[in-house]
């Protein structure tokens, strides 16, 4: 927001309670907290015309084009005595954190600001799990980059052989409760040559949510990490009891 605008809202708003006297609202700013997986927040303000006089509600204009009301079409009166309820419905959809909305109502009594802070809840649990999913199925080289990194790369970091597998394999293929679109490896019988894991490891699956790991094709891994990896695979992997990964202790 600009300054200027910033400014201008302040002085609406600052007016806006001494302006309306005949106008009583049940709060001019409402905070809301949304579920993890909701796709709009609505927010309602309940308006009294506590005055002698009808007043003439002129414009209702939300701040973003994002925001939509259930409000009557403007212009319309609200007689003396009565009330009248103002929803605004919010859509959240690819939107996280909490966002600042507000609504200019301008009406023959003033004009006012009515603010809104929606806080959207971060997802945990199941629903986390799910979105986590979703990001993976749209680009499956996500487990790589930004918050993902903190669990999915920095515990692979100057790994080799079984630790690195536990850290960036186990974490998917030996998880305690294993998506059923990750493949169980340990229940696969033949085929797992050194072709196979060198295949796997550095190229993964497209259309899939297995990525390639090593560097060369945009993956966190060495040459000598991809090497100790198969090296391992072949090796020790399947005496070993799948070992739970750890969460790091570092996360943001
Ligand atoms: C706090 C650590 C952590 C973070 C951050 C994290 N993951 Fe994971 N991820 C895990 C664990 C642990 C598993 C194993 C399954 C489980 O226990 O939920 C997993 C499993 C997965 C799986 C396999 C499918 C499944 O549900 O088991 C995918 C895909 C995945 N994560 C993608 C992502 C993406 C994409 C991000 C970032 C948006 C991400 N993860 C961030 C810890 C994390
Ligand atoms: C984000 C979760 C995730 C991580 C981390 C991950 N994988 Fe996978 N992997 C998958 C999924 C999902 C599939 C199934 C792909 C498909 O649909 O064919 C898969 C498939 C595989 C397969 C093919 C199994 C078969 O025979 O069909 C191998 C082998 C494999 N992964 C090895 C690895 C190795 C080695 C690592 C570590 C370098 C690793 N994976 C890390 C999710 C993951």
């Amino acid at each position: 927001m600009n300054r200027m605008l910033a400014i201008l809202l302040l002085v609406i708003w600052s007016q806006s309670v001494a302006a309306n006297a005949g106008l009583r609202w049940d709060a001019l700013q409402k905070t809301v907290t949304t579920k993890a997986d909701a796709t709009n927040a609505v927010v309602s303000f309940v308006v009294t015309n506590s005055s002698k006089a009808s007043v003439r509600f002129y414009r209702i204009k939300p701040s973003c084009g994002c925001t939509s009301t259930t409000a009557p079409k403007t212009p319309w009166n609200l007689n003396s005595g009565k009330f009248q309820k103002l929803e605004f419905a919010t859509d959240l959809r690819g939107k996280r954190g909490t966002l600042r909305k507000s609504v200019i109502v301008q009406t023959s009594s003033g004009t006012m600001l009515l603010r809104m802070n929606i806080n959207i809840s971060e997802p945990t649990g199941d629903a986390l799990r799910k979105r986590n999913q979703q990001i993976a199925k749209a680009d499956r080289f996500a487990i790589f980059h930004g918050q993902c990194a903190n669990c999915h790369v920095k515990p692979t970091y100057n790994k080799q052989g079984r630790e690195l597998y536990v850290a960036a394999c186990g974490i998917c293929h030996d998880a305690e409760h294993r998506a059923d679109i990750v493949t169980d490896l340990r229940a696969v019988k033949f085929g797992q040559n050194e072709i196979y894991w060198r295949h796997w490891i550095t190229r993964g699956k497209s259309g899939t949510l297995m990525p390639p790991f090593a560097r060369e094709n945009g993956g966190p891994i060495s040459k000598a990490q991809v090497e100790s990896l198969i090296a391992y695979m072949l090796g020790d992997w399947k005496k070993d009891k799948p070992a739970r990964y750890k969460e790091p202790a570092v996360r943001q």
